[in-house]
């Protein structure tokens, strides 16, 4: 059976410990000999490293296992990029958040203004990426789930229409996982046949049927028509606050169109007054800090504790199972396996009603040449009006990027369903240009 060679860029995120023990956990379909990371941040990069270095020399001593700063030590003999970067950290994801609150508008990491800001300084280092992985290992593909993936995808489109990189996001995985709980499916979501649209972060499961095509939709409908995406409070004692109050408002998002079962992220589209009135409790206080209180802290501890007791025998690293879509694909692309999986991919006539050049999220079905698209046909004008728009908004970040255009990203903003007015969007845009002079191409 082939192992595989992997680097992971971004070596220093949070979910790094938990991405290896997840890999370990499935080396039986997904064998690998070696591991290294990869990030731009040495300091980080090490702490969360060392740590790892000890859990694979306890647990899998036959996986050759490095890390670096230097692209071509990372980037020579790997067969996959597992990419989950966080240009400009936690300190600039709390900027994102916090500047549009400045003018009556929330702040979220992938959506809204916020959203745009972090794909404006996501670009360039996604496309630096891509380029050191074809230059050291043609072969190779990037598996990339660094945010904004829609604004990061329409950009690879544009910027390296050719390259093998594959766009994909959690966020269906983890809620198709509740709904496998509202159904008590034996093995849970792998049991549900899914059809679904949209774009990242903005779409709807059309149809979910078992293996033997039976409609699975009504049951999951009836749940979330009361409770949303809650589903066994007393099993989900660790989730945040923040994130049960998305599941939750998953109730209203369905409620203007039970035809469809909705992804989270629509609340900030549909609800975006119900958000910021939330939100400005604790204008100084958003999900960042509540990251970087809670995810981030409790990830350095355990990797800190894992150095000094120089074993993590007992180590406090959880294993993202959910994560374990990234394997899927890897595993499907090395053995040729034909998963269906949802991917964020270039429409071409999937949606027919549809603009063919809109990075679209769809079911794929992936093999050792990539991913073949399913039809998706016409989609409502309801979907199609929002999705126009919201793309029309990924697309002109993009252009802004490409041509330096302050012009384009005022545009860009002023469209998001989020802002209420293109004045409101003028403040925001100066405001974030000068807190990203760093990251951002100059916009004249
Ligand atoms: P984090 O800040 O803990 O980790 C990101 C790491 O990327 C840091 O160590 C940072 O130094 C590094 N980095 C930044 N710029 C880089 C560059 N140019 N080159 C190499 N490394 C660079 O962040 P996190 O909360 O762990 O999240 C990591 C990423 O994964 C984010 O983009 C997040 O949105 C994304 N994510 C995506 C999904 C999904 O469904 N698509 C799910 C979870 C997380
Ligand atoms: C979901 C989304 C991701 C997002 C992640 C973490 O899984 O699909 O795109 O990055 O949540 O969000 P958080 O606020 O916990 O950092
Ligand atoms: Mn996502």
């Amino acid at each position: 059976m082939k192992k595989s060679s992997v680097v992971i860029a971004g070596g220093g995120s949070t979910f790094t410990p938990g991405i290896v023990m997840m890999l370990l956990e499935h080396l039986k379909r997904f064998p690998i000999r070696q591991i290294k990371f990869y990030d731009n941040d040495a300091v980080r990069q090490e702490k969360i490293a060392e740590a790892c270095a000890i859990l694979l020399r306890e647990r899998a001593p036959e996986i050759d296992f490095s890390y670096t700063t230097d692209p071509k030590e990372a980037f020579s003999d790997i067969d996959f990029v597992m990419a989950h970067i966080r240009v400009g950290k936690y300190a600039m994801r709390e900027q994102d958040e916090k500047i549009p609150m400045r003018y009556g508008v929330f702040g979220q990491e992938t959506c809204g203004p916020g959203g745009i800001a972090y794909g404006m300084r996501s670009i360039g280092p996604i496309i630096e990426i891509i380029d050191f992985m074809e230059r050291y290992s043609p072969n190779a593909w990037m598996l990339n789930y660094s945010n904004p993936a829609a604004i990061v995808a329409e950009a690879t489109r544009r910027i390296r229409p050719n390259s093998k990189i594959i766009n994909i996001c959690d966020m269906p995985v983890g809620i198709e996982e509740r709904m496998a709980e509202i159904l008590k499916l034996p093995n849970g979501r792998k049991d549900m046949e899914v059809r679904y649209y949209g774009l990242n972060h903005f779409g709807w499961w059309t149809d979910i049927r078992d293996k033997q095509g039976n409609d699975l939709m009504p049951k999951i409908k009836e749940h979330v028509a009361k409770h949303g995406y809650i589903v066994n409070p007393e099993k989900h004692v660790e989730t945040e606050v923040s994130w049960n109050d998305t599941f939750a408002k998953a109730r209203d998002v369905y409620a203007i169109d039970p035809d469809t079962l909705p992804n989270t992220y629509l609340k900030y589209y549909f609800f975006p007054d119900y958000v910021f009135a939330h939100d400005s409790q604790h204008p100084e206080h958003t999900r960042a800090n509540e990251v970087m209180e809670h995810r981030e802290k409790n990830v350095f501890t355990a990797a800190r504790a894992v150095v000094d007791k120089n074993t993590a025998k007992d180590c406090d690293f959880h294993s993202d199972e959910h994560a374990s879509y990234i394997v899927d694909l890897a595993e499907a692309i090395t053995f040729n396996k034909k998963t269906r999986m949802l991917l964020i991919v270039k429409n071409e006539g999937s949606i027919v009603n549809f603009d063919p050049t809109a990075m679209v999220e769809i079911p794929c079905v992936v093999g050792a040449n990539g991913y073949e698209k399913t039809c998706v046909g016409k989609i409502p004008q309801f979907q199609k009006g929002l999705m126009e728009q919201q793309v029309s908004v990924e697309k002109l970040v993009v252009e802004a990027w490409i041509s330096g255009s302050y012009q384009k990203l005022w545009q860009a903003i002023s469209l998001s369903k989020t802002v209420p007015s293109v004045t409101i969007a003028k403040k925001i845009l100066d405001d974030l240009i000068e807190a990203n002079k760093d990251y951002w191409p100059i916009l004249k």
